[in-house]
């Protein structure tokens, strides 16, 4: 019997469709007197693709290694050490992380998190349906004084409830329907 496996990697089988931006080539090219090799850009890079686009698609990778000079498995290693880029689809236009280490676990922010989920109907993880709001899980976010905390893109939402979290959830699906 003949085998059909395909040798093709993901990666090399991506199109060369255009990703970046040339607002994200010029941000990521104006870093780079600041970076002693071209390779110690690539999660400055990483980061303004995420910025622009909400993930990092397989497609940007290839672009980003492309720029920089590296080959597109160093710059998915890179990324994948992360739990941070989100590749499959874009994160809410609010990601926010929950912590659950031990100081905000003690004050209960295991349920907080759930509590926040459970409002969103989503699952630690997930992203509405409406892209308004990503949850993740997350450990210490070095604010152990005002557990149990979250952050949500820069804010710290501190000491939170379930009236809190609820309000929260809430204030984030307003932003993105007025918005759209
Ligand atoms: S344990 Fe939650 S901020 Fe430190």
């Amino acid at each position: 019997m003949t085998s059909t496996t395909s040798t093709t990697s993901p990666i090399s089988a991506i199109s060369t469709r255009r990703i970046l931006t040339p607002e994200m080539v010029a941000k990521i090219e104006a870093l780079a007197p600041r970076y002693p090799t071209r390779r110690a850009l690539t999660l400055p890079a990483l980061h303004i693709v995420n910025d622009a686009l909400a993930y990092v698609p397989l497609e940007a990778v290839v672009e980003v290694a492309q720029l920089l000079g590296l080959a597109p498995a160093e710059v998915q290693d890179t990324l994948s050490f992360y739990a941070f880029f989100p590749q499959d689809k874009p994160a809410g236009r609010t990601r926010a992380w929950v912590c659950r280490s031990i100081s905000c676990a003690l004050r209960g922010g295991e349920q907080v998190l759930d509590h926040i989920c459970r409002t969103a109907g989503i699952e630690p993880g997930g992203t509405t349906a409406d892209g308004a709001l990503t949850v993740e899980p997350a450990e210490c976010l070095g604010a152990c004084d005002f557990a149990p905390c979250m952050l949500a893109g820069k804010t710290l939402h501190k000491n939170l409830t379930p009236e809190s979290a609820e309000a929260f959830v809430r204030d984030a699906r307003a932003r993105t329907a007025s918005s759209s």
